[in-house]
Order: C-alpha cells, then sequence, then structure tokens
C-alpha cells in the first residue's frame, strides 16, 4: 500500500464551498510544495457511486493552478462513455494534468490500462528523457492490447455508444424514481450515464440507515443475482448501496428487465425485513 496519501473532505451531497475550504486547508498544512498532485475520481466508484456538485472540479482546478498543484484524474471506472461523456471530467468541463484510464479502453475484452499526460508534462518527459519515457513493464504498449483497445475505440464512437450511455442513463434514472416511489426501503437513487446507485434506508424522509447485522444490500444482491442481474453493493460506513454499470450498448427494453428485476428484489428483502408497501 502507498503511504503519504492525504484527504480532503468529499464535496458528497452539495457542499462544494466547504470541500474547497478543506482542500485548501490540506494544502496549507502540508505545504503546496510538498503536494506532488491532487488525485480524485470524478464519480467515487467503490464509495457507492457519489456524484460531485456541478461546480466542484471547475473550483478544484482553479485552487490548483493557484498553488501549482497537478491534477490527476483517475478514470478508470468513468472512462470511455460510462458516465456520457468520453470522459467523467467533460462533465463538468474540467481539465486535469493527467488521466489514468484501464476497463473501458478495451471494454474489458483484454487487459489494458494507461495514463494519458497533457501537453506541458509531455514537453518536460520529451526535454529530460530525449524523447523515450522509461518508464517500462514487461508488457508496456502491448500490441494486441493496444489494438483491441483502438477497434474498441472505433466501435464506441461509430455506433454513438456515448449517446447511448448518456440516454440510456436518463431512462434508468427515471425507472429508479419509479422503484423509489412504490417502495418504502429506497432512499436517494441517482445516475449519471450508466453508473447508478440505488440506496436502501430505514427511514427515506430522515435517510435512516438499516443496521449494518441485517445486511440488507447484499440480501438484494443475492436477489439480484438469483434472478441473472450482476451487480456490486457498497456497505462502506453503514451505508446500503446498490450499484449498477450496465454495459453501454444497452436498450429501452433491457433496462426494463434490468429494473423490474430490481423492483422484485427489493420487494422480496423488503418482505423479509417485515415492512410493507
Ligand atoms: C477508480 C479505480 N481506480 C483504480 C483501480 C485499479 O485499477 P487497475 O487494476 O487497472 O490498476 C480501480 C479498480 O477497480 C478503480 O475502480
Amino acid at each position: 500500500m502507498m503511504t503519504d496519501f492525504t484527504h480532503a473532505e468529499s464535496p458528497y451531497g452539495g457542499n462544494t464551498e466547504k470541500a474547497i475550504a478543506s482542500l485548501r486547508l490540506v494544502i496549507e498544512d502540508e505545504g503546496p510544495e510538498n503536494i506532488a498532485a491532487f488525485l480524485v475520481e470524478p464519480v467515487q466508484g467503490a464509495g457507492g457511486v457519489l456524484i460531485p456538485p456541478a461546480d466542484y472540479f471547475k473550483e478544484v482546478r482553479k485552487l490548483c493552478d493557484e498553488y501549482e498543484i497537478l491534477s490527476i484524474a483517475d478514470e478508470i471506472i468513468t472512462g470511455f462513455g460510462r458516465t456520457g461523456k468520453m470522459f467523467g471530467m467533460e462533465n463538468w468541463g474540467a481539465t486535469p494534468d493527467l488521466m489514468t484510464f484501464a476497463k473501458g479502453v478495451t471494454s474489458g475484452y483484454i487487459p489494458l490500462g494507461g495514463v494519458v499526460v497533457s501537453d506541458h508534462i509531455h514537453n518536460v518527459l520529451k526535454e529530460k528523457s530525449k524523447g523515450t519515457l522509461f518508464h517500462g513493464f514487461t508488457y508496456s504498449g502491448h500490441p494486441t492490447a493496444a489494438a483491441v483497445a483502438l477497434k474498441n475505440i472505433e466501435i464506441i464512437e461509430h455506433e454513438n455508444l456515448i449517446e447511448n450511455s448518456r440516454k440510456m442513463g436518463e431512462v434508468l434514472l427515471k425507472s429508479f424514481k419509479m422503484v423509489k416511489e412504490n417502495l418504502d426501503i429506497v432512499g436517494d437513487v441517482r445516475t449519471i450515464g450508466l453508473l447508478g446507485a440505488v440506496e436502501l434506508v430505514q427511514n427515506p424522509v430522515t435517510n435512516k440507515r438499516f443496521a449494518q447485522e441485517l445486511n440488507v444490500a447484499s440480501r438484494v444482491i443475492e436477489a439480484l443475482h438469483k434472478r441473472g442481474v450482476i451487480c456490486r453493493p457498497v456497505t462502506f460506513n453503514g451505508t446500503d448501496i446498490i450499484c449498477f454499470a450496465p454495459p453501454i450498448v444497452i436498450d429501452n427494453e433491457q433496462i426494463n428487465t434490468l429494473v423490474e428485476k430490481l423492483y422484485d428484489s427489493v420487494l422480496s428483502v423488503q418482505k423479509q425485513l417485515g415492512v410493507t408497501s
């Protein structure tokens, strides 16, 4: 595990001002000259699909420029159409200095990960290395993986899959909201493109969570699994969040099937818990 990572407050929940003030405090405390970079996911995936407020990343960019700190976007989940744009950061018009990517670049058919660097970093690397960046892994730049990635990107573009992700994400959100209206244990629901989450709570008005030992999210995941839907729970800090990242080729009919199964699964667990809608 790498050490020396310092964390700033998350903007999740809508408070950009507070999150930026916290980030400023971290920078001041550490000293900007001691900070290599600010590393962030455009949408925090494994944290439960946490979508930041609309102005957060523009403010982060300003802060990074003010203190001359590099910004790195971890686009491993969000890259290549997942959020309805080619890259997650495009949702907020913010440009990072570096970007990591993996998963969607090949749609997982062949393993490939990488880093994109902006021109000003590239120019420094060129200067310091006389044109070659000596940063070798055995399979760096593997031609098969690179060929799969290029073909995959060609298909994403040719079949308008980013637009499909955006449109189907809106359909998915509408359907999640219908599930929420009809069931008593569904709290916040959210999507950005085809990255979505459904929170399960004891009381959707107060957002009171279930006791952890009830394993509500895991029970819903199991019920979904039995119905042929594979997705993951996030139970970090006592949450019960069901996360969704369906293939970006999904269509209306498949979304209906997915959401019907979600409804049935949550209803079955709701009944086990003795809650009647
Ligand atoms: C946001 C994010 N960053 C980084 C990683 C690790 O990526 P890799 O296994 O390609 O190094 C993951 C893996 O799931 C991830 O979700």
